[in-house]
């Protein structure tokens, strides 16, 4: 069984209610749901989601020492947080997978989204297709595991 890690940050637990012009009306469990039912035999998801920066860069120094390929929608940390950055390039020069994600397009939005501290370091970046973007990530993963 190979698990992909789908790491979610701050507010993003709020989906559904937050902002629903931007983000969808859809909650982390339909994410959840729609991951698992995209993703093909043998594959599991473990979907998790936190407001606190440091629980986010545990879950990263997990997937190093586990090898497990992540998808990251860093949220407002994208834009600021060098820490999570500095974790997430731990996964990425292990030659783990890891995949910057956003439901929305950031640089449609305000200028202070056009920056993220984490492209740099990702091995790709997905954004503007709403729970699209989850899934177009996995999808790569998927396929690069099996070949
Ligand atoms: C987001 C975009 C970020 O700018 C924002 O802070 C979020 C969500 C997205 O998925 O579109 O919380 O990462």
């Amino acid at each position: 069984m190979t698990t992909v890690l789908v790491l979610n940050g701050p507010n993003l637990g709020r989906l559904g209610s937050r902002e629903p012009d931007v983000y969808g009306a859809a909650d982390l469990d339909a994410l959840r749901a729609y991951l698992e039912a995209s993703a093909p035999v043998g594959t599991a998801i473990d979907l998790r989601q936190t407001d606190d920066e440091a629980e986010l860069i545990a879950w990263l120094h997990g997937a190093v020492d586990a090898r497990t390929p992540v998808i990251l929608n860093p949220a407002a940390f994208t834009h600021y947080s060098y820490g999570l950055r500095d974790a997430a390039a731990l996964v990425t020069k292990a030659g783990v997978p890891l995949i910057e994600v956003h439901i929305s397009n950031p640089h449609a939005r305000e200028t202070f989204r056009h920056t993220s501290v984490i492209s740099g370091i990702a091995t790709g970046v997905i954004a503007g297709f709403g729970f699209d973007s989850y899934r177009l990530a996995l999808d790569v993963i998927v396929r690069r595991a099996a070949s």
